[in-house]
């Protein structure tokens, strides 16, 4: 494989600018990288300034383009001679998913199908190519109190996030059958980290309990999620980027299942020891004395999956990979982490933040 030329759509999201970073910082990566992003409100450029400072029009390079443009994508194909595409981009939020699901058929199918199409037509038979699609262990549906999500579990989405993915995941898997184009997926589970947009629970929790706002839970917050911290992600999206077969699927995940209320407890506790309720000025004069105080219990997410987890026993053993990060170091860097980068937090919670994008970036 050339691995010269990397296309990696959403870069300026999430996982998307971790593994940008994990790229230039954790690997002998020598080529070039294209990030082809919308910037929709859940990216960050400043999640990338030290890349642009670093590597920019040399071995990093920014392009604002929607997915679902076709002939903008096929000109970023020719102008940077694509080799390798890593498809992150995605709406990605599931609550956003039911209160508007339009954006998600559109970006995380029909913008999915252009990149393949665009793909296939540019590279031709080519074999040194590869079209990497990340995707979720939500498309696999709902657990019952024991089991795990194997890459042969039939597919079972039940919101319109899960099931735009899973649209995506058959698009990408008909490019192989029918036009034998190079294709690996993953399907991985909850990320977390440094990064993430505070819509998602951890962020969401950790941000609002030093702003002394609730925590809310919903339904009796026994639902279980499967956790990995995203640079074990990271990893292992580029071990299949270098090893993983063509036409295979792996299911990446932390071997980590937690309920959604004792993660809250858990973040509680560490902001208790780290920024206790009695310096934190969001508290001044009122009578909580422990971050948990702020839990509150909300209306349930309309057709909430109970229970997530992933067998990840195949990338293991026929590619190697395992998560570094054991649940506890990884949340305690991401409390850490939203601590620290209060310019960074300041910045995307303010009502201006559209604006800015839109001005500073055309
Ligand atoms: P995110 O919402 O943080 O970032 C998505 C990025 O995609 C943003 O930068 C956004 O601007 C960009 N984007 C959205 N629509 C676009 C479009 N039409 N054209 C170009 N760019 C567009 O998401 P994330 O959490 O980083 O997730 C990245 C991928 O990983 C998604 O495909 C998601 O389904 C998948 N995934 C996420 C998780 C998780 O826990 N976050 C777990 C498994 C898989
Ligand atoms: O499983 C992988 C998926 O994980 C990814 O494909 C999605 O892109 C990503 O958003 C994430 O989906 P979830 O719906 O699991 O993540 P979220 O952070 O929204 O919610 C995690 C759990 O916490 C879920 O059971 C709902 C619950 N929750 C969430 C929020 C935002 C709450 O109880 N309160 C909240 O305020």
């Amino acid at each position: 494989m050339k691995k010269t030329n990397i296309l990696i759509t959403g870069g300026s999201g999430f996982i998307g600018s971790n593994f940008i970073h994990y790229l230039f910082e954790e690997t002998k990566f020598k080529g070039r990288i294209i990030n082809c992003d919308k910037l929709t409100y859940a990216a960050n450029p400043l999640n990338l300034a030290d890349i642009k400072k670093k590597y920019g029009g040399k071995k990093y390079f920014f392009e604002r383009v929607d997915i679902c443009d076709y002939s903008k994508i096929e000109k970023i194909f020719k102008k940077f001679k694509i080799d390798t595409v890593i498809h992150f981009a995605a709406e990605s939020h599931v609550d956003r998913s039911i209160h508007g699901p339009k954006d998600f058929i559109e970006t995380n199918i029909v913008g999915t199908f252009n990149l393949l199409d665009v793909a296939r037509k540019y590279w031709g038979n080519r074999k040194d190519v590869k079209f990497h699609h990340i995707s979720t262990d939500e498309v696999f549906g709902s657990l019952g109190k024991t089991g795990a999500f194997k890459e042969t579990t039939p597919y079972d989405p039940r919101s319109p996030y899960s099931a735009s993915k899973a649209s995506s995941d058959h698009l990408v898997r008909a490019y192989f059958h029918t036009y034998g184009l190079p294709i690996t997926i993953s399907n991985c589970s909850n990320n977390y980290g440094p990064y993430q947009f505070p819509e998602k629970l951890l962020p969401l929790i950790i941000l609002n309990a030093l702003e002394g706002k609730p925590l809310p839970i919903y339904g009796d917050g026994k639902n279980v999620r499967d956790w990995l911290y995203v640079e074990d992600h990271c990893s292992a999206i580029w071990r299949i980027i270098e090893k993983g077969k063509i036409g295979e699927t792996y299911n990446i995940g932390g071997n980590s299942e937690k309920k959604n209320i004792d993660i809250v407890k858990k973040i509680c506790a560490i902001l208790d020891v780290k920024r206790p309720v009695k310096n934190n000025s969001a508290f001044k004069g009122g009578k909580l004395k422990k971050y948990s105080d702020l839990i509150t219990f909300v209306k349930d997410r309309l057709g909430h999956d109970r229970r997530y987890a992933i067998d990840a026993s195949k990338i293991q053993k026929e590619l190697g990979w395992k998560p570094k990060h054991s649940f506890e170091g990884g949340l305690k860097c991401t409390i850490n982490w939203y601590l620290e980068n209060t310019g960074w937090v300041k910045k995307i919670k303010t009502a201006s933040y559209a604006g800015w994008l839109k001005k500073n970036y055309k």
